[in-house]
């Protein structure tokens, strides 16, 4: 039987696929104030958990559409901020104490956020913006080991993203990466290694390309005043 809070959306939204399988899972939100959208009849969004003690918070405005909900582990978190929108969209734990932090209004067009591993983190702060394509990982999936002893060279590692962060298509984020606010992510680029704030990276690797920058979702913004350092 569903717990409580899932069994809840499903009354408000029906069309929803929910597998839950385990103890203590809770989904925390306000259902009125979600939303789960379809592209067409045939496409659709899931949740599903197979582990224990488990927590899904979708905060007040959170739109899923055609999106997928993975947790497979226990002790597990997904959080999306208020406003946040998926679209097309799969976030999945694989691993014990994995989390998944999206903040607020952050917009997702297509993307893929596998946090595998025990204890690993992908963070993403408000106000981001990724296009399709995106892949976020903080593990290889399989290992690479030394000749001589058969030890393992490359382990898992978190990921965070700051706020006002804007990932152009096909962008690939490898395990390990912190990326500062305000960069831009040109189109096509793998990101192996930390990027500063106010830049524009391009490239596999990926490169600082541009440094002092942002962006802005208009296409035509007002200049203003340049900001004076404090
Ligand atoms: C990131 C981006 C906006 C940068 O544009 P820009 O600031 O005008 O950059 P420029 O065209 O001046 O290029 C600057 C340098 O970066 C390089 N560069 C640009 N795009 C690159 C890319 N995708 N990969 C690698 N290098 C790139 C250029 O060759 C140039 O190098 P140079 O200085 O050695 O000549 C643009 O490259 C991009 O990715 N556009 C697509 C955005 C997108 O995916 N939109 C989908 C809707 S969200």
């Amino acid at each position: 039987m569903l717990p409580d809070s899932f069994a809840k959306l499903l009354e408000v939204w029906p069309d929803l696929i929910i597998e839950v399988n385990g103890d203590d899972n809770v989904l925390r939100c306000d259902v009125e104030q979600i939303q789960f959208l379809r592209h067409s009849p045939a496409s659709k969004n899931t949740i599903t958990v197979n582990g224990s003690h488990n927590e899904i918070v979708i905060e007040d405005g959170g739109t899923l559409r055609d999106s997928h909900l993975i947790v497979e582990g226990s002790h597990g978190k997904i959080t999306l901020g208020a406003k946040t929108r998926l679209r097309m969209s799969a976030i999945k734990l694989r691993g014990n104490h994995c989390l998944v932090e999206i903040g607020k209004d952050t917009t997702i067009e297509s993307a893929k956020m596998l946090c595998q591993e025990d204890g690993r983190l992908i963070r993403i702060g408000d106000d981001c913006m990724f296009s399709e394509g995106i892949f976020i990982r903080t593990s290889d999936s399989h290992a690479i080991v030394t000749v001589d002893t058969g030890e393992r060279i490359n382990p898992a590692r978190d990921v965070v993203i700051g706020r006002h962060v804007w990932m152009g298509r096909d962008v690939k984020i490898n395990k390990g990466v912190s990326i500062g606010d305000g960069c831009v992510i040109a189109h096509g680029s793998v990101v192996v290694k930390d990027v500063p704030a106010n830049c524009v990276i391009g490239g596999n690797p990926g490169r600082v390309i541009k440094e002092g920058v942002t962006w802005s979702r208009a296409l035509n913004p007002q200049p203003r005043a340049p900001l004076k350092s404090v």
